[in-house]
């Protein structure tokens, strides 16, 4: 089974058997959203229709979603651990809950491959539930719908928040017990008792019964609409289906991987160089994918260009480990945009940017490197005769600036570190980190939280400061083109709760006198306090009646689009397709000030503003 294959199997199983609509995934990088810096999971753009709005493709949606978690990216290298991933999805909003989503699962997982499904055997599978706390009850409703498709008790465990709960992380929005889907990889017959914690069994899939909304202050409430949000790992059921135990046997992974050691050398690894050209791979087909995304980010100091930075020189890195010197990154960047080009056209379009920008970043590394690497060391023997002190005899910053001066991501400076005794253990370790991102975040721009724990989850925040600016970014987008012109389009934006950013093609830098016309159009339409409204069409109609927006939308598919004035009245300022969510009447928005204009990337400007 192929990549391609088991797209199409899910896909058609959810639309052609089960009355869903097929919905384009979402960019890696998320538009609308401050609490994280990559999409997550499938269900991260669609958070707003969780929350109740209407979707224009209805209540039955599936998908193919691009992610990205860099919370485990220690852990990669093993069999399992992913930077990037495909994560397959259904969606009821509103429509079946735990019966439908279950019943469908297992049917798409143990059904007939005659009628597109993929034959897993039972005697293979086991489920977990939610165990219930003081939140929510115990999921005996799940475990009794598994039991009665077959699945034994012995099979199914139940287990905490922790495990089976799918949701924000310390933050707010919809989130839910789930039920997970596990596959035993073990050789032979699977015991028959499910042991989660026996890592032969690989969880494959999530249904997650999204019917709370946490709240402000960490309580649940029920939401109105009982959605269903699951997420099947492609790379994963891949393996499965292929008899290997690791997707990096799969081939998504194989004509890289061979690549790899061709440079270096040699056929057959040993376990040091399995995890380097795991690593390799790995990391540079998330920077392949993030340089190939239609909102994508250069390699820098700051947010997700830093993600890919460290991505990019710590693949760089574990390169030089296995003896491959030369400009290397962007041959294995074209293994994967042949790869996966058919099914993510972006990349085929972006190939020319995703290998200059991979062949930079590695000269651009390699200069630095040497340089920074002599001196550390000489740091390091300057401070060997305190020794006694241990970590402590570095300066705090020391980490950071190795980072800021020479790029050094923290993990090769902690390396040099460790292989000279000066990182002893786990309490030596969690210093240098501590210090490394207290001085990290004093330099992130614009106060946004640690760029880690970014990574550990989060959910869309539509609270009503990013709702504003995210309808100040139609107006300053419609205002740009005003007075600009119409070859003004977005070609990226980004809010925090403290600001919008937002980036469009232009080729000269704005004057300022076209700035303050910009701003004054924009406070204009705030005074007139304009009504936002939407309403739902074809991409065709959206466009035939004029409104702006990103068309990466399939020829008759649905879309949103949002009107800023009255049509009635002859007041409408701007017509854009988006999935909001928006404030309702332009007078919320209070007075927009743009603090920056500057170059982005060639013919790309950016500007940034905030609402006061
Ligand atoms: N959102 C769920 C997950 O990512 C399906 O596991």
């Amino acid at each position: 089974m192929q990549a391609n294959q088991l797209r199409r199997l899910y896909i058609d199983f959810f639309v052609k058997k089960h009355g869903h609509a097929e919905i384009r995934g979402a960019s890696l990088i998320p538009e609308n959203d401050p609490t994280v810096l990559f999409t997550t999971a499938g269900m991260h753009p669609l958070v707003p229709y969780l929350m109740g709005e209407k979707h224009p493709s209805g209540k039955r949606l599936a998908d193919v979603q691009k992610c990205i978690r860099t919370g485990d990216i220690d852990e990669v290298g093993d069999d399992s651990h992913l930077t990037f991933f495909e994560m397959l999805g259904n969606w009821s909003l509103g429509d079946y809950f735990k019966d439908g989503a279950i019943k469908m699962s297992f049917e798409f997982l143990t059904g007939s491959s005659d009628d597109g499904c993929l034959e897993l055997p039972l005697k293979k599978l086991a489920v977990s539930c939610f165990d219930g706390d003081n939140d929510a009850p115990k999921d005996e409703e799940s475990a009794k719908i598994w039991q009665s498709l077959g699945v034994p008790k012995a099979r199914i465990a139940f287990l905490p928040k922790k495990d089976n709960w799918w949701g924000p992380a310390g933050q707010t929005g919809p989130c839910g017990p789930d039920t997970e889907m596990f596959y035993w990889m073990g050789g032979g017959d699977a015991p028959e008792k499910f042991d989660p914690a026996d890592k032969n069994w690989m969880e494959i899939w999530n249904d997650v019964f999204m019917q709370y909304n946490k709240k402000e202050d960490g309580s649940f409430e029920e939401l109105k609409q009982k959605n269903v949000d699951t997420g099947m790992g492609l790379e994963r059921v891949l393996s499965v289906l292929n008899g290997v135990r690791s997707p990096f046997e799969t081939e998504l992974f194989k004509s890289a991987i061979d690549e790899i050691r061709l440079l270096a050398g040699y056929d057959k690894p040993d376990a040091e160089r399995q995890k380097a050209e795991r690593i390799i791979a790995d990391h540079l087909r998330a920077a392949t994918f993030i340089l190939g995304d239609k909102n994508a980010v250069a390699p820098s100091n700051t947010d997700q260009g830093y993600i890919l930075r460290r991505s990019i020189r710590r693949a760089i890195r574990y390169g030089r480990k296995l003896g491959i010197e030369t400009d290397f990154a962007r041959k294995i960047a074209g293994i994967f945009v042949k790869s996966y080009g058919d099914f993510y056209t972006e990349l085929g379009e972006n190939a020319e940017k995703i290998f200059s920008e991979l062949s930079q970043e590695e000269t651009k590394f390699n200069k630095t490197v040497n340089k920074g690497l002599s001196m550390l060391r000489k740091e390091i023997e300057l401070h060997e005769a305190d020794k006694s002190k241990g970590i402590n005899a570095f300066p705090e910053d020391f980490c950071f600036e190795m980072f800021a001066t020479y790029g050094f991501p923290i993990e090769m400076t902690m390396e040099e570190l460790h292989g000279n005794g000066w990182i002893k253990d786990l309490q030596d370790r969690e210093k240098v980190l501590h210090d490394f991102e207290k001085y990290f975040q004093k330099h992130q721009e614009l106060s946004r939280v640690g760029a880690e724990q970014k990574f550990a989850g989060g959910l869309a925040d539509h609270s009503v400061e990013v709702t504003r600016q995210h309808t100040a970014t139609h107006l300053l987008h419609q205002s740009l083109r005003n007075i600009l012109g119409t070859h003004v389009e977005q070609r990226g934006s980004n809010i925090t709760k403290e600001r919008l950013r937002f980036d469009f093609v232009h080729g000269d830098k704005m004057s300022d006198t076209e700035k303050k016309a910009v701003e004054e159009m924009v406070n204009e339409q705030i005074k007139k306090a304009l009504p936002v409204s939407w309403s739902e069409m074809t991409v065709e109609e959206a466009k035939a009646k004029g409104a702006i927006g990103l068309f990466g939308e399939k020829y008759g598919e649905k879309v949103k689009v949002y009107t800023v004035g009255d049509p009635d009245k002859g007041t409408v300022f701007s017509m854009e397709i988006c999935g909001g969510p928006h404030v309702k009447n332009t007078s919320e928005l209070g007075h927009f000030k743009l603090v920056k204009e500057e170059s982005s990337s060639s013919g790309i400007r950016r500007i940034k503003a905030v609402l006061e």
